[in-house]
């Protein structure tokens, strides 16, 4: 007897969508991209010179997460390409991913003909640059190299693997090419030493934060080339883009909501996704991101963490940096890890601010100078939860938050 698909009871699409879902996916890379006009404008403008066989300026690119940093910087740097006959290379890296000089100079030398067979390891670094400079110049092919999240580079290295690559494309002679650096730390430019800044100063473009309205405008053309004006509530978009503004005018959270809303709808088998999905989608999208930020923090911030929602829990309107010393040093005990230094811990509880899972108030106690108050800004519980899906902190499940005796 032929068996029942345990998935017939559920219809393969309810909303029937006139083209792929993914259009609304952090993968496509849009050809238009509405209010970013002035920013391309003036990135065209900074390196169209490279057409012309000049050397151009380097350029900086800022802006708040979301506005289309990346994507538009992609963009432009792909339409100089085309314009020139593919003779462009385009080295594009996340420097939260590759921050060491040696690996930065190993992509670039992986697309200049003549310097592909650099090893990833082994070489002395003067030694790659060397190569890079002899490869680079006898190609003559321009470069234009993409250096995103900038600031994670000059955080980590201090600026010499920066300073490195400014120095290839400025003092050799047969070398052309640009940096361009992308960056939301508004003041990354002024953290710089003398000597990266005078070679930077020159070009630097705002991607200013998305209002309600443009966010719209951003979404309609994706929505429209998916759905049918009858399958969609226009307050949806609404909201999606009323949210996505609110959260510093981020375009990728409006897109990432419009998705989840639509998938939400079809997984109900609804013909029409209605606002309602939205507020939903919003959760899971918050909770999700509040998932990865916790599931992916070193263990000893999700000590300092483990011990905040404790302290909070018992003792509600009294979570201070010293009360969850104390915590942080027995929840360290049952975990089995020897506890940091309080100084460590303080750091730690500046990270988690940064990352928004807490947001701390300073408190007088007179002459007893000042502490801070903790205050968490997500459900406890479900970053309890996100916390022990960590394996190495198993032995923490059996710690029970309404037992305060266990702890004095
Ligand atoms: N003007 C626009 N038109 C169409 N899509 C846009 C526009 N601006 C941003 N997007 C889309 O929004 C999403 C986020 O953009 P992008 O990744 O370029 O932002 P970002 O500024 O680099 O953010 P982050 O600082 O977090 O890296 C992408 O999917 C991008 O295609
Ligand atoms: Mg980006």
């Amino acid at each position: 007897m032929k068996s029942l698909n345990p998935f017939d009871k559920f219809n393969v699409q309810s909303i029937p969508l006139h083209g792929d879902i993914s259009i609304l996916s952090a993968a496509h890379e849009p050809e238009y991209f509405p209010h970013r006009e002035e920013q391309i404008e003036k990135m065209v403008n900074s390196m169209r010179g490279l057409m012309m066989g000049m050397k151009t300026n380097h350029l900086l690119i800022y802006g708040k997460t979301g506005t289309g940093k990346t994507s538009v910087t992609k963009y432009v740097a792909s339409k100089l390409n085309e314009k020139m006959d593919g003779n462009l290379v385009i080295s594009y890296i996340n420097c939260q991913a590759y921050d060491s000089p040696y690996s930065i100079m190993v992509n670039i030398a992986k697309k200049i003909p003549g310097a592909e067979n650099i090893p990833v390891s082994g070489w002395p670094l003067d030694r790659i640059y060397d190569e890079l400079v002899i490869a680079m110049s006898k190609s003559g092919i321009p470069v234009v190299v993409i250096l995103d999240e900038i600031d994670k580079l000059v955080e980590k290295n201090g600026g010499d693997s920066l300073y490195m690559i400014l120095k290839l494309l400025d003092e050799n002679a047969g070398i052309r090419g640009n940096v361009v650096g992308i960056t939301n730390d508004t003041s990354f430019y002024e953290k710089l030493d003398s000597r990266i800044k005078s070679r930077l100063n020159r070009d630097s473009v705002i991607f200013h934060p998305y209002n309600t309205e443009q966010l719209k405008d951003i979404l309609i053309p994706r929505i429209s080339s998916i759905l049918g004006p009858e399958q969609y509530e226009e307050a949806a978009i609404n909201l999606c883009a009323a949210i996505g503004a609110q959260e510093h005018g981020d375009a990728r959270k409006a897109i990432d909501l419009m998705r989840i809303s639509i998938e939400l709808a079809m997984l109900e088998s609804a013909s029409v996704v209605e606002r309602e999905y939205v507020y939903r989608a919003r959760d899971k999208l918050d909770s999700d991101i509040l998932r990865d930020t916790v599931i992916t923090l070193p263990t000893h911030a999700k000590l300092v963490l483990f011990s905040v929602i404790m302290s909070r829990q018992i003792h509600p309107n009294s979570a201070t940096t010293g009360e969850v010393g104390l915590y942080y040093e027995k929840i360290c005990f049952i975990a089995g890890y020897t506890p940091l230094t309080s100084r460590r811990v303080s750091d730690y509880i500046s990270d988690l601010e940064d990352y928004g899972i807490i947001s701390t108030m300073l408190k007088s106690l007179g002459r007893y100078g000042r502490t801070r108050l903790i205050n968490i800004t997500a459900r406890e519980e479900d970053i309890k939860n996100f916390i022990l899906e960590d394996l190495d902190l198993e032995k923490l499940r059996s710690v029970n938050f309404s037992l305060q005796q266990k702890f004095e």
